[in-house]
């Protein structure tokens, strides 16, 4: 367990959903719906939402799902969770909430058709020692010819977006942040990171050297985001 990373997500669940919204402009809903559509492509039997934080992934796939699909999420933050549990409890179809670390999941091999993951691929693997564990991990669970659907901040290509991009990463998303929850180290982090995430090629690279066959991108919002779709 990465220990900063993990105690940053111990401290900022109370405010984490408002300031996902105005850090998205709203947006955020709109973006994680596209990848639940993206997650239940085929009709997955089972689904995990990885990295879940408040359930919002988990929550939007059980909405818009019209089949038996299972649906899992899992967290390494307890406090993330009791929120989850809280938002998903008048779902008919409620999702299964598990604690755990991506590092070390506690599935066994090929055990999802689908892995979704929003606004945490990042956590995951930005300047993160445990990159190799958690990708690996990842790959282990997911069956053959299952997809790994990645929607995160991403690098706009064009460089004047990109610039207008960082300095509102800097100067809106950093200062909000910081005095919304009172955690300036936390969305510095946040920004920071962002700012400095890989391009989409650069994921791509990453995702099939973890062992993906093809890895499709498409660009949401001028490329402040995007959605990545890995096949194993
Ligand atoms: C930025 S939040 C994203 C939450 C949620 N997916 C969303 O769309 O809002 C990142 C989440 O990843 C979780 N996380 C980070 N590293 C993790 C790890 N190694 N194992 C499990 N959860 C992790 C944090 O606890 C946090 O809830």
């Amino acid at each position: 367990m990465t220990r900063p990373l993990y105690e940053m997500f111990n401290t900022v669940p109370r405010h984490y959903d408002l300031l996902n919204k105005l850090m998205t402009l709203g947006l955020d809903k709109k973006w994680r719906n596209k990848a639940a559509q993206a997650c239940l492509t085929h009709s997955p039997e089972s689904v995990l939402d990885i990295c879940c934080g408040t359930g919002d992934l988990a929550h939007t796939v059980s909405l818009v799902k019209d089949t038996n699909t299972k649906i899992y999420a899992l967290d390494y933050s307890r406090l993330m969770l009791d929120i989850a549990v809280q938002k998903t409890e008048l779902l008919v179809d409620k999702p299964s909430l598990i604690i755990g670390d991506a590092s070390q999941l506690p599935f066994q091999d090929e055990s999802f058709d689908c892995v979704g993951i929003s606004f945490a691929f990042r956590n995951l693997t930005y300047r993160n020692p445990r990159i190799s564990d958690h990708l690996a991990e990842i790959f282990r669970i997911i069956k053959s010819g299952g997809r790994f659907v990645i929607v995160e901040s991403s690098q706009p290509k064009s460089s004047l977006i990109r610039k207008l991009f960082h300095i509102y990463l800097r100067f809106y998303v950093a200062k909000i942040g910081a005095f919304i929850s009172g955690n300036k180290g936390a969305y510095n982090y946040l920004a920071e990171s962002a700012m400095r995430f890989y391009k989409p090629d650069e994921i791509k690279e990453i995702l099939m050297q973890a062992g993906f066959s093809r890895v499709d991108y498409e660009p949401l919002f001028f490329g402040a985001a995007g959605i990545q779709i890995a096949v194993k």
